[in-house]
């Protein structure tokens, strides 16, 4: 078995984006800047943007970090969208969610300028990747992609069984596995919650993606030998460490990992990459607009 080591590629692509923004700078342009717009309070929300806005400083971008409350009005949150779609100092922003119960997540996401979209969530953007144009990608699923590109793994031809159907990761994951190309190629099959045999399908997979969203669901009964596992989970379980929780994915890592070729850590995998390819879209947003 082998790591899919997502903190030491996450790291290998900062330093080539903070070489990328070196050399703009030498040429007297300036840096990449990404806001990242918060509501409320939710724990995992805030450890996500804080460092997010921390790698921002890791790459030599300039970030602005915008918060409210949990009970701004969608109204507000629609004029501050406007406001960043219109200010010509942000190359990309992002809304980071899920938000309050009284907000429409789908009218905000449809706010967002599709050339500032750098999460790839507006549908002009969503659209264009399963139309195999260029775009800006999802980070989390783009970083599958790219730590699947960076150990050589064999897509092509097999089979891949993703878990969860969300938006932000089962989905996309599911249409970049089965677009043509390296990565890609795959036989996919998306599961969710509604599938039946679940436990079976997986079981033939040669790639599984995991991004339920249920702690400990991936077995390692459900999991055929040499398969290559890739873990999209992040759960905190309270326990009674000094930090009062630890952190863990959708995969039952100890045993699944005896039977895997190669599979993903939690923490240390998916989660990492996902940060380097908000920065790289980033990058490539800040480029887009000279
Ligand atoms: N919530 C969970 N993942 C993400 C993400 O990649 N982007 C945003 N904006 N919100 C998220």
């Amino acid at each position: 078995m082998e790591l899919l080591d997502g903190k030491k590629i996450s790291n290998d692509i900062k330093d080539e984006i903070a070489a990328e923004v070196a050399a703009m700078k030498q040429r007297g342009e300036r840096a990449p800047h990404l806001a990242a717009v918060l509501v409320g309070n939710d724990g995992a929300s805030l450890t996500y943007v804080g460092a997010k806005v921390r790698s921002c400083e890791r790459v030599g971008f300039d970030s602005t970090l915008v918060k409210y409350d949990t009970d701004v009005t969608e109204a507000e949150l629609l004029a501050k969208i406007d406001e960043l779609n219109n200010d010509n100092a942000i190359d990309g922003f992002i809304v980071q969610l899920p938000l309050p119960k009284h907000i429409d997540e789908q009218k905000v996401i449809m706010a967002i300028d599709p050339s500032k979209d750098v999460d790839g969530f507006h549908p002009t953007n969503f659209g264009k990747m399963a139309l195999d144009m260029e775009t800006f990608l999802p980070a989390t699923p783009f970083g599958v992609m790219e730590l699947l590109e960076r150990y050589n793994i064999e897509t092509s031809g097999k089979h891949c069984v993703v878990i969860g159907r969300s938006h932000i990761v089962g989905r996309p994951m599911s249409i970049l596995m089965g677009r043509k190309g390296n990565p890609g190629d795959a036989t996919v099959t998306l599961t969710h919650s509604r599938t039946q045999n679940l436990e079976a399908i997986c079981k033939q997979a040669d790639i599984v993606i995991s991004a339920l969203g249920v702690p400990n669901f991936v077995k390692a009964e459900m999991v055929k030998e040499g398969a290559v596992v890739v873990d999209v989970g992040i759960h905190r379980i309270a326990d009674d460490s000094e930090k009062g929780y630890y952190i863990t994915g959708d995969v039952d890592f100890e045993a699944v990992s005896k039977k895997a070729s190669y599979i993903t850590p939690v923490p240390g995998g998916v989660g990492a990459m996902t940060i380097a390819m908000l920065l790289k879209n980033t990058l490539i947003a800040g480029q887009n607009r000279k």
